[in-house]
């Protein structure tokens, strides 16, 4: 699904280097989970996957089923399969989130060739969709993330998820700022969406999401490179131990 391949970036406005060689595979179907300190690199590996112009890739590959992506415009990316649901959600005045997510919706449907779903069938779909996430549908008139709270953000990123039916989806922290009952709704979003076609990259600090949310692979981002892969012990190891071993032992 993902084979990321000596991955250097840099901010494209001064140069520095974040992202210094990282190499990650990830499966079919396989949950991989991202952890790491602070200031790891871990939202802008996120955002040189999503192709935020921000940043420049130097050197290495990112491989979506053996093809490059990097060449691909971010629109591209999405409408390929690839879906990113960001530590700080975009907040759109003025869109309502319904047309943002039928705006959405069809112009991946036309991008892989589809038709387009006509208005009494996305609402039906949407329906479904939001009531499984607990999500009114009176919030989803509301401009798109505009005054949403943190954790009505994450939901209504779950249920784009949801909609646009992606192959690989990257979540950074979307734990963050959620109650317990919501870290359940979305949790459950997410696993009624595994298997084996669709891949996860979950971006966490915290096991509490990975109780919920169990990981087949659990790797630690640091100083822009994974210095340790494990299963889903290791997030219950750095849970209890922080990060001080893993990071003397690759030292
Ligand atoms: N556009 C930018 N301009 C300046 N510095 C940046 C930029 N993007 C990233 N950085 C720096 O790169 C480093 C990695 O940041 P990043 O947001 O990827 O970390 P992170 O692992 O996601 O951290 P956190 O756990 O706090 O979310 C940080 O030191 C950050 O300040
Ligand atoms: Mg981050």
């Amino acid at each position: 699904m993902l084979e990321i391949k000596n991955l250097h970036a840099r901010i494209a406005e001064d140069g520095t280097e974040i992202l210094k060689g990282v190499n990650l595979t990830v499966k079919d179907g396989e949950v991989a989970a991202i952890m790491g300190p602070n200031g790891s690199g871990k939202s802008t590996l996120s955002y040189v996957m999503a192709g935020k112009e921000d940043y420049e890739v130097t050197e290495g590959d990112i491989l979506f089923n053996g093809q490059s992506i990097l060449e691909l415009e971010p629109d591209e990316r999405a409408a390929a399969g690839i879906f990113l649901a960001f530590q700080y959600p975009v907040e759109i005045p003025g869109v309502p989130t319904m047309n943002f997510l039928k705006a959405a919706m069809n112009s991946q449907r036309k991008a892989r060739g589809e038709e387009e779903m006509k208005t009494p069938d996305f609402i039906k779909t949407v329906r479904g969709a939001a009531e499984k996430l607990g999500i009114s549908m009176d919030m989803l008139k509301r401009s798109l993330n505009t005054g949403f709270s943190g954790g009505e953000k994450k939901r209504a990123e779950i249920l784009q998820m949801s909609l646009l039916d992606p192959k690989l989806c990257v979540m950074d922290e979307t734990d963050s700022g959620l109650d317990i009952d919501a870290l359940k709704v979305v949790s459950e979003g997410v696993n009624a969406l595994r298997g084996p076609d669709r891949s996860f990259l979950v971006i966490t600090h915290y096991q509490r999401l990975l109780e919920h949310i169990v990981p087949d692979t659990v790797h630690v981002l640091y100083k822009g490179r994974i210095i340790k892969s494990g299963d889903k012990s290791l997030a219950l190891h750095l849970e209890e131990n922080g990060y001080a071993d893993v990071i003397g032992e690759a030292a």
